[in-house]
């Protein structure tokens, strides 16, 4: 190695030093590139992303801010800390921003921390309506630590009844409201949600763990002017490292920064706050506007190929980068869709679909999302050929093969980390 500049280790080194681990690392590689990867949540970060991530950023303690560390020798991480947090602010036109949350979960229960006490009520979407775990799940500290009403979509046409969110509030008197979803494909008012937290003094949060890449964009509508505290994960349609973050108001950010440390978290992880940096300097280049743009495109092309192939989008269709389908009319519900897409080359997750039937474990439904897709280069006409295959792997078991080849075919010059 010498003395030179050494910014982290080659992967060579891993071969050498542990090839087991580093077998694996070939073996994801190879399964991504393999088949198509449809889950919503997910996204390729960059190389670039990836090297701050497998920096020596990683070792070093830091306790606290920047300029207020509980750790010596932290000039150069405050230097990073510093660099996300602008990058941040600018990106999203946000008064505070803290990058040190270390996933999205983690960033809902330091924005709670900060704005309610034990036993306080909030007001959330319901999980089985596309709320998340911890909008007040039961099976979820969230659930368990506060007073949780719920509100969901209306059956008639599977849209927040925001008529229901108005007369929740005013019937519970929430402390907070929280708006944001984990598998709703439509846009959210969050003026209108806004108007019904001044209406019962409310706090309003948007949980926008994954649409924060098409907000970053500008590709759709931004909760920053909107909400007083704003949670995201970095690792979704933002296409940065596995993360979270949270972005307020001025009037709330020294409550922010307490909740998250020193009351939910310990010391941050700096190598994936340097990585934020990066994820959030390439999100401000021109280019991430037309992925944006692109993603949301797919998700159309996907969802309406799906529905002319008699696999019914919730909705009727999408906003953003993802869609939910109902798959009943294939005659299967959404565990035996995802097990066929598998055995396909197409990886999806089974989703609970409103007012589902089936318990969570089943569902009747399947959630697709383009992040994923469009970062390898696909576009919608190849969206198009995507829906058809993924409904004959569900309508079809022996077909089975013949998709996978076709999948293949599909990706041959579309995969990921090809010319790295
Ligand atoms: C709306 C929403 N909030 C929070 C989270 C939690 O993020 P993480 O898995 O990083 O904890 C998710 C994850 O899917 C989400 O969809």
């Amino acid at each position: 190695m010498g003395a030179g500049p050494f910014y982290g280790p080659g992967f060579g080194l891993l071969e050498e030093r542990d090839p087991e681990v580093a077998a694996l690392l070939l073996d994801e590689v190879e399964r991504v590139r393999g088949g198509l990867q449809l889950i919503a949540s997910e996204n390729f970060a960059s190389p670039a992303v990836l090297a701050a991530l497998g920096s020596t950023l990683s070792n070093k303690y830091a306790e606290g801010y920047p300029g207020g560390r509980y750790y010596g020798g932290c000039e150069v991480v405050d230097r990073a800390e510093r660099l996300a947090v602008k990058r941040a602010r600018e990106l999203f036109g946000a008064e505070h921003a803290n990058v040190q949350p270390h996933s999205g979960a983690s960033a809902n229960l330091a924005a709670y921390a900060a704005l309610l006490q034990p036993g306080d009520r909030m007001l959330a979407m319901a999980l089985p309506h596309g709320g998340h775990l911890t909008h007040g799940s039961r099976a979820n500290f969230s659930g368990r630590w506060f007073d949780v009403a719920s509100y969901g979509v209306r059956r008639d046409t599977e849209l927040i009844d925001y008529d229901e969110v108005r007369d929740l509030a005013l019937r519970h008197q929430p402390k907070l409201i929280v708006c944001g979803a984990t598998a709703y494909p439509r846009l959210i008012d969050f003026g209108v949600f806004r108007g019904i937290a001044d209406e019962v003094g409310a706090w309003l949060m948007a949980d926008v763990a994954h649409p924060m890449g098409l907000i970053a964009a500008r590709a759709i509508p931004s909760p920053v002017p909107e909400a007083d505290v704003v949670t995201f994960t970095t690792h979704k349609t933002l296409r940065g490292p596995r993360g979270g973050g949270i972005l307020c108001t001025a009037e709330l950010a020294a409550r922010i920064d307490r909740a998250v440390f020193p009351f939910t978290q310990g010391g941050p992880m700096m190598h994936a706050v340097a990585a934020k940096a990066v994820a959030f300097g390439e999100a401000l280049r021109p280019e991430f506007a037309g992925y944006a743009r692109q993603v949301i495109a797919n998700a159309r092309a996907l969802s309406e190929a799906l529905a002319e192939a008699g696999m019914r989008p919730v909705t009727g269709g999408t906003d953003t980068h993802l869609a939910l389908i109902d798959v009943r009319g294939l005659g299967v519900t959404g565990a035996e869709a995802e097990l066929r897409c598998a055995a396909a080359g197409i990886t999806l997750n089974r989703n609970a679909i409103p007012y589902d039937p089936e318990p969570p474990r089943v569902t009747s439904g399947v959630r697709v999302g383009t992040p994923c897709v469009t970062t390898q280069g696909l576009e919608p006409r190849d969206l198009r050929e995507v829906g058809a295959l993924v409904a004959r792997a569900v309508r079809d078991q022996e077909s089975a093969a013949d998709v996978r080849d076709k999948v293949t075919a599909l990706l041959g010059i579309h995969q990921p980390y090809m010319d790295q």
